[in-house]
């Protein structure tokens, strides 16, 4: 709280009026918004707020926190991202083989592959054909799969893709990959609007979705879906937000 005045003592107090309804308005943050906004224009105050809070004002994986593997194993809504980091050595405890294989057995923590299922078989009914072909994954297989990406697409590219050895939701197996049937590495978009329009009802949302880049740090991917539980996709879904952006305003623990 005093460290909280001494900001303020600091600063132009107009500056500082300026952002006071701004919910989720952090003080400590203020010379960041200051200096984002003068280079951003042409976002207004509130997106201004939450990208700085979600640290898209710093390059991703500059400066990240990480998670305890009690945190990461008891709260099924946890944010991963380039700014928020699983231990290397972090592995699901309940992890369960989904009732679709081919030479691979799929896994996902129980309560969302039990959600999966539920999923895969309500889109069928609705004559969308899904199948998985990735979803729990390890963090020795993060790497390897990020390292081949690097070798053959370089840092950069690679980077807006795969994820980086402990930044995968495919580590929490609480993310899974999508094939659909008419094609063989991608949805339709049939088979995508399907998934943002109902995929919340089972729990999951589309984490990647198209014209979100500059927030999630991903291209498109309207094949990698997070469950996060039915009632928080729902919310997630209502707010037309990404997950980092609803994170950050709704889902972030209350400071001192
Ligand atoms: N393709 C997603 C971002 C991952 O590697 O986790
Ligand atoms: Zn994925």
């Amino acid at each position: 709280m005093s460290d909280d005045i001494t900001i303020i003592l600091n600063m132009d107090y107009i500056d500082i009026l300026a952002f006071k309804d701004i919910s989720n308005f952090d003080i400590r943050n203020i010379e960041r918004y200051l200096i984002y906004q003068e280079e951003n224009q042409e976002y207004d105050l509130a997106t201004i707020v939450t990208y700085v809070n979600i640290g898209l004002d710093k390059k991703g994986y500059s400066e990240y926190s990480e998670y305890t593997k009690e945190e990461a194993l008891n709260d099924l809504t946890i944010l991963v991202n380039k700014y928020h980091k699983l231990p290397d050595d972090y592995e699901p405890d309940d992890l369960v083989a989904l009732s679709y294989h081919n030479s691979y057995t799929y896994y996902l923590r129980s309560e969302a592959a039990e959600a999966y299922e539920r999923l895969q078989s309500a889109a069928l009914l609705d004559n969308v054909i899904i199948y998985p072909f990735s979803a729990y994954r390890s963090y020795d297989t993060q790497n390897t799969l990020y390292t081949r990406y690097k070798e053959r697409d370089g840092e950069k590219k690679a980077d807006t893709y795969s994820a980086r050895p402990g930044f995968s939701e495919h580590q929490l197996g609480l993310a899974i990959d999508i094939r659909s049937n008419t094609l063989t590495d991608n949805l339709t978009n049939n088979d995508y609007e399907w998934m943002l329009d109902n995929s919340y009802k089972y729990g999951f949302i589309v984490r990647y979705p198209k014209g979100c880049q500059h927030i999630t740090q991903f291209m498109e991917e309207p094949w990698h879906l997070r469950y996060l539980g039915i009632e928080v996709a729902t919310k997630v879904h209502n707010s037309g937000l990404t997950y980092d952006e609803y994170y950050d305003l709704y889902m972030k623990e209350t400071q001192d």
